[in-house]
Protein backbone atom coordinates (compact mmCIF):
# COMPACT_ATOMS: atom_id res chain seq x y z
CA UNK A 1 0.00 0.00 0.00
CA UNK A 2 1.39 3.14 -1.27
CA UNK A 3 2.18 4.86 1.78
CA UNK A 4 1.09 8.12 1.06
CA UNK A 5 -2.47 7.10 -0.04
CA UNK A 6 -5.29 8.96 2.30
CA UNK A 7 -7.72 6.26 3.67
CA UNK A 8 -11.25 7.53 4.37
CA UNK A 9 -13.26 5.87 7.49
CA UNK A 10 -15.99 4.03 6.10
CA UNK A 11 -17.66 4.99 9.51
CA UNK A 12 -17.62 0.89 10.22
CA UNK A 13 -14.78 -0.07 12.68
CA UNK A 14 -14.04 -3.29 11.45
CA UNK A 15 -14.44 -2.89 7.83
CA UNK A 16 -11.81 -0.28 8.27
CA UNK A 17 -9.65 -2.54 9.88
CA UNK A 18 -10.09 -5.47 7.28
CA UNK A 19 -9.21 -2.51 4.48
CA UNK A 20 -6.31 -1.93 6.51
CA UNK A 21 -7.55 1.79 7.27
CA UNK A 22 -10.28 2.87 5.30
CA UNK A 23 -11.30 3.10 1.57
CA UNK A 24 -8.40 5.28 -0.73
CA UNK A 25 -9.50 8.62 -1.25
CA UNK A 26 -10.90 8.59 -4.49
CA UNK A 27 -11.61 4.97 -5.07
CA UNK A 28 -15.12 4.48 -6.25
CA UNK A 29 -16.35 1.56 -4.88
CA UNK A 30 -18.92 -1.88 -5.31
CA UNK A 31 -21.11 -2.55 -2.67
CA UNK A 32 -22.71 -5.74 -3.53
CA UNK A 33 -25.23 -8.08 -1.88
CA UNK A 34 -28.46 -9.24 -1.87
CA UNK A 35 -31.88 -7.80 -1.03
CA UNK A 36 -31.41 -7.18 3.28
CA UNK A 37 -27.54 -7.72 3.76
CA UNK A 38 -27.39 -4.28 4.42
CA UNK A 39 -26.35 -2.27 1.52
CA UNK A 40 -27.85 0.97 2.03
CA UNK A 41 -26.57 0.67 5.58
CA UNK A 42 -22.84 0.62 4.96
CA UNK A 43 -23.89 3.57 1.98
CA UNK A 44 -25.29 5.48 5.04
CA UNK A 45 -22.33 4.91 7.54
CA UNK A 46 -19.87 5.79 4.83
CA UNK A 47 -22.07 9.28 4.69
CA UNK A 48 -22.18 9.98 8.05
CA UNK A 49 -18.45 9.56 8.74
CA UNK A 50 -17.96 12.04 6.26
CA UNK A 51 -20.72 14.42 7.82
CA UNK A 52 -18.89 13.75 10.80
CA UNK A 53 -15.47 14.97 9.16
CA UNK A 54 -17.31 18.01 8.00
CA UNK A 55 -17.25 16.90 4.53
CA UNK A 56 -19.95 17.65 2.46
CA UNK A 57 -21.61 14.34 0.90
CA UNK A 58 -24.00 13.48 -1.63
CA UNK A 59 -26.57 10.41 -1.96
CA UNK A 60 -28.30 10.12 -5.87
CA UNK A 61 -30.83 7.14 -4.87
CA UNK A 62 -32.38 5.88 -7.15
CA UNK A 63 -34.57 3.44 -4.89
CA UNK A 64 -35.54 4.76 -1.05
CA UNK A 65 -36.84 8.95 -1.52
CA UNK A 66 -35.37 11.50 0.80
CA UNK A 67 -37.49 11.20 3.82
CA UNK A 68 -37.01 7.39 3.80
CA UNK A 69 -32.85 7.65 3.66
CA UNK A 70 -33.28 10.09 6.93
CA UNK A 71 -35.83 7.92 8.85
CA UNK A 72 -33.47 4.60 8.34
CA UNK A 73 -30.04 6.51 8.65
CA UNK A 74 -32.07 7.98 12.09
CA UNK A 75 -33.22 4.33 13.35
CA UNK A 76 -29.57 3.74 13.86
CA UNK A 77 -29.13 6.77 15.31
CA UNK A 78 -27.06 8.61 12.67
CA UNK A 79 -28.01 12.17 13.55
CA UNK A 80 -28.30 13.14 9.65
CA UNK A 81 -30.80 16.45 10.73
CA UNK A 82 -27.60 17.91 12.31
CA UNK A 83 -25.69 18.16 8.97
CA UNK A 84 -28.95 18.29 6.77
CA UNK A 85 -26.67 21.72 5.23
CA UNK A 86 -23.92 19.89 3.91
CA UNK A 87 -26.28 17.00 2.46
CA UNK A 88 -27.74 16.77 -0.51
CA UNK A 89 -30.01 14.17 -0.91
CA UNK A 90 -31.38 13.50 -4.65
CA UNK A 91 -33.62 10.90 -5.66
CA UNK A 92 -33.50 9.97 -9.37
CA UNK A 93 -36.54 8.94 -11.15
CA UNK A 94 -35.16 5.82 -12.67
CA UNK A 95 -38.35 5.25 -15.41
CA UNK A 96 -36.56 8.32 -16.78
CA UNK A 97 -34.01 7.07 -18.36
CA UNK A 98 -32.66 9.74 -20.37
CA UNK A 99 -33.11 12.13 -18.01
CA UNK A 100 -31.29 10.18 -15.33
CA UNK A 101 -28.64 10.13 -17.29
CA UNK A 102 -28.47 13.24 -18.47
CA UNK A 103 -28.71 14.49 -14.95
CA UNK A 104 -26.07 12.91 -14.18
CA UNK A 105 -23.36 13.94 -16.71
CA UNK A 106 -24.08 18.01 -16.51
CA UNK A 107 -25.72 18.43 -12.96
CA UNK A 108 -23.81 16.24 -11.04
CA UNK A 109 -20.16 17.50 -11.74
CA UNK A 110 -21.75 20.89 -11.26
CA UNK A 111 -23.56 19.97 -7.92
CA UNK A 112 -20.10 18.50 -6.21
CA UNK A 113 -18.49 21.54 -7.30
CA UNK A 114 -20.79 23.93 -6.37
CA UNK A 115 -21.13 21.60 -2.75
CA UNK A 116 -17.50 21.02 -2.88
CA UNK A 117 -18.37 17.78 -2.37
CA UNK A 118 -15.78 15.00 -1.34
CA UNK A 119 -18.27 11.64 -0.82
CA UNK A 120 -21.24 10.69 -2.66
CA UNK A 121 -23.52 7.31 -2.23
CA UNK A 122 -24.85 5.74 -5.23
CA UNK A 123 -27.89 3.71 -4.01
CA UNK A 124 -29.00 1.45 -5.81
CA UNK A 125 -27.56 1.31 -9.34
CA UNK A 126 -29.02 -1.75 -10.21
CA UNK A 127 -32.24 -0.38 -11.03
CA UNK A 128 -30.36 2.05 -13.23
CA UNK A 129 -28.85 -0.54 -15.05
CA UNK A 130 -32.13 -2.44 -15.64
CA UNK A 131 -32.93 0.54 -17.94
CA UNK A 132 -30.44 -0.23 -20.66
CA UNK A 133 -30.33 -3.67 -22.77
CA UNK A 134 -26.74 -5.32 -22.82
CA UNK A 135 -25.18 -3.19 -25.64
CA UNK A 136 -26.03 -0.01 -23.84
CA UNK A 137 -25.55 -0.76 -20.46
CA UNK A 138 -21.45 -0.74 -20.02
CA UNK A 139 -21.75 2.49 -21.55
CA UNK A 140 -24.03 4.09 -18.96
CA UNK A 141 -22.45 2.51 -16.21
CA UNK A 142 -18.85 3.94 -17.45
CA UNK A 143 -20.39 7.45 -17.81
CA UNK A 144 -21.14 7.38 -13.97
CA UNK A 145 -18.04 6.29 -13.05
CA UNK A 146 -16.72 8.75 -15.16
CA UNK A 147 -18.23 11.24 -13.74
CA UNK A 148 -17.42 11.05 -9.92
CA UNK A 149 -13.67 9.95 -11.13
CA UNK A 150 -13.08 13.17 -13.10
CA UNK A 151 -14.87 15.50 -9.84
CA UNK A 152 -12.56 13.63 -7.97
CA UNK A 153 -14.86 12.02 -5.34
CA UNK A 154 -14.86 9.29 -3.25
CA UNK A 155 -17.87 6.97 -4.03
CA UNK A 156 -19.50 3.64 -3.07
CA UNK A 157 -21.90 2.44 -5.59
CA UNK A 158 -24.05 -0.56 -4.27
CA UNK A 159 -25.88 -3.16 -6.45
CA UNK A 160 -27.77 -5.93 -5.67
CA UNK A 161 -25.64 -9.75 -5.99
CA UNK A 162 -26.50 -12.09 -9.39
CA UNK A 163 -28.73 -14.71 -8.28
CA UNK A 164 -26.32 -16.97 -8.75
CA UNK A 165 -23.10 -15.95 -7.56
CA UNK A 166 -23.42 -13.61 -4.18
CA UNK A 167 -20.19 -11.63 -4.57
CA UNK A 168 -21.30 -10.58 -8.56
CA UNK A 169 -23.16 -8.21 -8.86
CA UNK A 170 -26.32 -8.33 -11.30
CA UNK A 171 -25.22 -7.69 -14.77
CA UNK A 172 -21.69 -8.55 -13.90
CA UNK A 173 -20.29 -5.10 -14.87
CA UNK A 174 -20.07 -2.82 -11.86
CA UNK A 175 -17.43 -4.83 -10.12
CA UNK A 176 -14.96 -4.63 -13.57
CA UNK A 177 -15.19 -0.53 -13.74
CA UNK A 178 -14.72 0.01 -9.76
CA UNK A 179 -11.73 0.37 -8.09
CA UNK A 180 -12.71 -1.71 -5.36
CA UNK A 181 -15.32 -4.24 -4.47
CA UNK A 182 -17.12 -5.75 -1.09
CA UNK A 183 -19.29 -8.19 -1.13
CA UNK A 184 -22.27 -8.98 1.32
CA UNK A 185 -23.64 -12.28 1.66
CA UNK A 186 -26.12 -14.82 3.17
CA UNK A 187 -23.75 -17.53 4.38
CA UNK A 188 -25.52 -20.80 5.98
CA UNK A 189 -22.37 -23.37 6.50
CA UNK A 190 -25.29 -26.69 6.77
CA UNK A 191 -28.63 -27.07 6.49
CA UNK A 192 -28.49 -26.85 10.39
CA UNK A 193 -26.69 -23.76 10.80
CA UNK A 194 -28.72 -20.16 10.74
CA UNK A 195 -27.53 -17.84 8.29
CA UNK A 196 -24.87 -15.69 8.98
CA UNK A 197 -24.15 -12.31 7.44
CA UNK A 198 -20.87 -12.24 6.23
CA UNK A 199 -18.68 -9.33 4.65
CA UNK A 200 -15.73 -9.94 1.70
CA UNK A 201 -13.60 -7.24 0.60
CA UNK A 202 -12.77 -8.64 -2.94
CA UNK A 203 -11.01 -6.21 -4.54
CA UNK A 204 -9.30 -2.97 -3.61
CA UNK A 205 -6.97 -1.62 -6.14
CA UNK A 206 -3.58 -0.34 -4.21
CA UNK A 207 -4.42 -1.69 -1.20
CA UNK A 208 -3.01 -5.32 0.37
CA UNK A 209 -6.13 -6.00 2.14
CA UNK A 210 -7.50 -9.20 3.87
CA UNK A 211 -9.61 -11.35 1.87
CA UNK A 212 -10.88 -13.42 4.46
CA UNK A 213 -14.88 -13.09 4.88
CA UNK A 214 -16.21 -11.75 8.38
CA UNK A 215 -19.23 -11.81 9.76
CA UNK A 216 -21.25 -9.16 10.67
CA UNK A 217 -24.55 -8.00 11.82
CA UNK A 218 -27.40 -5.32 11.89
CA UNK A 219 -27.71 -3.85 15.07
CA UNK A 220 -30.16 -0.80 16.16
CA UNK A 221 -26.32 1.59 15.33
CA UNK A 222 -25.85 -0.17 11.98
CA UNK A 223 -23.47 -2.57 10.75
CA UNK A 224 -21.21 -4.11 12.92
CA UNK A 225 -18.12 -5.95 11.59
CA UNK A 226 -16.75 -8.88 13.81
CA UNK A 227 -13.32 -8.85 12.23
CA UNK A 228 -11.43 -11.24 15.09
CA UNK A 229 -13.98 -13.33 14.67
CA UNK A 230 -14.85 -16.65 11.91
CA UNK A 231 -17.89 -17.15 10.53
CA UNK A 232 -18.90 -20.28 11.33
N1 LIG B 1 -32.31 -2.01 14.19
C1 LIG B 1 -32.07 -3.11 13.48
N2 LIG B 1 -31.65 -4.23 14.10
C2 LIG B 1 -31.38 -5.34 13.40
N3 LIG B 1 -31.50 -5.44 12.06
C3 LIG B 1 -31.93 -4.37 11.42
C4 LIG B 1 -32.21 -3.15 12.08
N4 LIG B 1 -32.60 -2.27 11.16
C5 LIG B 1 -32.54 -2.89 9.98
N5 LIG B 1 -32.15 -4.17 10.14
C6 LIG B 1 -31.92 -5.16 9.08
O1 LIG B 1 -31.34 -4.51 7.99
C7 LIG B 1 -32.02 -4.84 6.81
C8 LIG B 1 -32.10 -3.65 5.86
O2 LIG B 1 -30.81 -3.18 5.59
P1 LIG B 1 -30.60 -2.32 4.27
O3 LIG B 1 -31.83 -1.58 3.92
O4 LIG B 1 -29.37 -1.54 4.47
O5 LIG B 1 -30.34 -3.49 3.25
P2 LIG B 1 -30.25 -3.39 1.68
O6 LIG B 1 -29.24 -4.40 1.29
O7 LIG B 1 -30.05 -2.00 1.27
O8 LIG B 1 -31.69 -3.90 1.27
P3 LIG B 1 -32.48 -3.68 -0.11
O9 LIG B 1 -31.93 -4.68 -1.07
O10 LIG B 1 -33.89 -3.98 0.28
O11 LIG B 1 -32.26 -2.28 -0.53
C9 LIG B 1 -33.40 -5.20 7.26
O12 LIG B 1 -33.99 -6.11 6.37
C10 LIG B 1 -33.17 -5.81 8.60
O13 LIG B 1 -32.91 -7.18 8.46
MG1 LIG C 1 -31.15 -0.73 0.05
Amino acid sequence: MGSNMELLSTGIDGLDYMLGGGIPKRHIVAVVGQYGTGKTTLGLHFVYAGLQNGEKCIILSFDEDEESLFQDAISFGMDFESYAENLEITRLEASEVKESLRKIKSDLPEVIKAMNASRVLVDTISVFEALFDESERYKALSSIRNVLKSAGVTAIITSEADKNNPTSSKYGLLEYICDGAISLKYIRGSELDEVRLGIEVVKMRRVKHSRVPKPYEITDSGIVVFEREEIF
